[in-house]
């Protein structure tokens, strides 16, 4: 079992996207026996919130659905728990090597390292975007899924 947790700052926009089409493309392929997906913010600013409602027509556009998820915060313990931690940005992944205890002996580091088709390094806050922003985010999120997804199920 490999267990993933994404990450961004509220856990509203970018890390809940992540989490819901990752967490569909598990189902799809019939590995959800073998990979779990959860996703948190590093603040607290939004804890128990849906996602932004414009990240949630932005994916529904493209048939996800993130509807039925909620905001949480990252904490220690997430350490022990997951063993791919993945962030959105600089800023969430040097917030997480802060937190990160010693003994942590999986995966950190940042999402879109994942990515094929895009050469960006970080998933853009969209918050202050239009819907544009939100768009571009799905672009680089689908594309970092699918790599992401071939990287766990290698041999
Ligand atoms: P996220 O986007 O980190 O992708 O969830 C943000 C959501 C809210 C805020 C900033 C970024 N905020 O300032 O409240």
């Amino acid at each position: 079992m490999k267990k993933v947790l994404f990450v961004c700052l509220g856990n509203i926009c970018r890390s809940p996207t992540a989490h819901g089409i990752f967490e569909q493309l598990v189902q799809d392929r019939g590995l959800a026996n073998r990979i779990t997906v959860d996703s948190a913010g590093t603040s607290a600013w939004h804890i128990g919130k849906g996602p932004d409602s414009r990240s949630i027509q932005a994916a529904k556009k493209r048939g996800h659905h993130l509807e039925h998820l909620r905001a949480r915060q990252v904490t220690v313990d997430d350490f022990d728990e997951f063993d791919v931690i993945l962030a959105m940005d600089n800023s969430n992944l040097s917030d997480l090597e802060a937190l990160r205890p010693a003994h942590f002996t999986g995966h950190l580091g940042l999402f879109l390292a994942f990515a094929k088709n895009h050469s960006e390094s970080e998933v853009p806050d969209p918050y202050h975007d239009g819907e544009e922003g939100f768009v571009h985010v799905l672009d680089l999120v689908e594309d970092a899924c699918d790599g992401l997804l071939q990287y766990l199920i290698e041999p």
